[in-house]
């Protein structure tokens, strides 16, 4: 993979920030845009901007098949055996709402579990939270292990009989974790549950076959893998998703609508109440297409060898604390002494190194870390060990800067 011509890819990369310039290691938060999505999207308002799916004008027809077109990029990008299956939303977070809502709601009653880890994303845990109260069923976690790993030994003992829907991330965004989603998806169905995947930090990093994972649910988010934001999937096996409700009502998803009641469109457009987001949905087609030239196993590897080298270099600094486990995905969580994560943050801002600090949308992970926030270097296929050098530089100003607090 050459890096150097990925990067002229990405114009917003190419300036200063602060009198620096700019090195963007926040890309589990949101990824930049390569100029073939900027383009898409100027392509499709300037030329073809129409709604879909109900005029016969050129316009209309065009937006709908570039619409439809980009259904079959996903369809491919994630091998799903039909476009019924791939519906899409929001983001991540519309699509785990989604299941829990419809899928959740007419399955789950009094005696029934739902088994997730402590380590899930807050769009994992709330919607659950929620659905088991309002459905008298009981939610459960999968215990895990001081390197923040789950073994299959403690999912078996968790996920019982009673277990209908198993929700798990298949990679943690705070600890890089890559969870074994197909083997706990095996302990699910063979107790009778369906199980969500939480693909969020996933599908932008490593090739991932749905089929093969044998997932009930993926859910996933465009603007992480180089896409628009506002646009992300859920895919649903056929089967399942036939038999759901949906959940939002109105126009574009109806059959025949009579006074008093109502029918509803076939997969997958029966979850896709009112205007689509068509621009998104065209500019995820032009994600995909990018990150599938470059090759997905290219990608993993190229993170793969920052994330080695970012914990090398990261770990010669005293004081450094790196949470996780030694197998990880294209992140870096850490502290830095008692310098508050913020702080820290700003100093490596001043310098115009980007990062996060906070709790990463995962407070129940951050109170089993035992910590109330921490720093995330977060890589994707721009990046290059130069950046991982700039992060390391800024971390030893900041240790100078906050000398007294170590
Ligand atoms: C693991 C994980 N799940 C879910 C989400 C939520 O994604 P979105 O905000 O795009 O719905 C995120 C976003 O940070 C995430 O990292």
């Amino acid at each position: 993979m050459d890096v150097k011509a990925v990067r002229e890819q990405f114009p917003i990369l190419h300036q200063e920030v602060n009198g620096h310039p700019l090195v963007y290691l926040d890309s589990s938060a949101t990824s930049q845009k390569p100029v073939q999505v900027i383009e898409k999207l100027d392509e499709y308002y300037r030329g073809y901007n129409s709604n879909v799916h109900r005029g016969v004008h050129t316009l209309g027809t065009k937006a709908t098949d570039e619409y439809e077109g980009a259904r079959e990029k996903v369809r491919r990008f994630i091998n799903a055996s039909s476009t019924q299956e791939v519906i899409f939303t929001r983001g991540t977070t519309t699509a785990i709402n989604t299941v829990a809502a419809s899928y959740g709601r007419a399955n789950l009653s009094e005696g029934d579990e739902v088994v997730i880890t402590q380590m899930e994303h807050h769009s994992n845990i709330i919607p659950w939270q929620q659905i088991v109260k309002e459905t008298g069923a009981e939610l459960k976690y999968i215990p895990m292990q001081p390197d923040g790993t789950v073994r299959l030994e403690d999912a078996e003992a968790t996920i019982t009989e009673k277990t209908k829907i198993v929700a798990m991330m298949h990679v943690s965004n705070v600890l890089g974790t890559i969870n074994p989603v197909k083997e706990v998806a095996e302990i699910a169905h063979r107790k009778g549950a369906v199980m969500l995947v939480d693909g969020a930090q996933s599908v932008p990093h490593m090739s991932i076959d749905v089929q093969d994972l044998d997932a009930d649910f993926y859910a996933f988010s465009g603007h992480k893998m180089c896409g628009p934001t506002g646009i992300g999937v859920l895919y649903g096996k056929k089967a399942l998703l036939n038999k759901m409700e949906p959940v939002e009502f109105g126009g574009e998803m109806i059959d025949f609508v009579n006074l008093y009641d109502s029918t509803w469109k076939e997969l997958p457009w029966k979850f896709e109440g009112g205007t689509p987001i068509i621009a998104g949905a065209v500019g995820l087609g032009a994600a995909i297409d990018f990150l599938t030239d470059i090759g997905l196993d290219n990608i993993r590897k190229h993170e793969e060898k920052l994330a080695a080298y970012a914990v090398q270099e990261m770990n010669k600094i005293d004081d450094m604390k790196i949470f996780g486990p030694e197998h990880r995905a294209g992140l870096v969580t850490f502290n830095l002494g008692d310098v508050h994560p913020h702080d820290l943050a700003t100093v490596l801002d001043a310098e115009g190194v980007a990062v996060r600090a906070g709790h990463h949308c995962a407070q129940p992970l951050m109170r089993w870390l035992n910590v109330s926030a921490t720093a995330r270097a977060s890589f994707y296929l721009y990046n290059t060990e130069e950046d991982i050098d700039r992060l390391v530089a800024g971390l030893q100003t900041t240790k100078e800067y906050f000398g007294d607090v170590f």
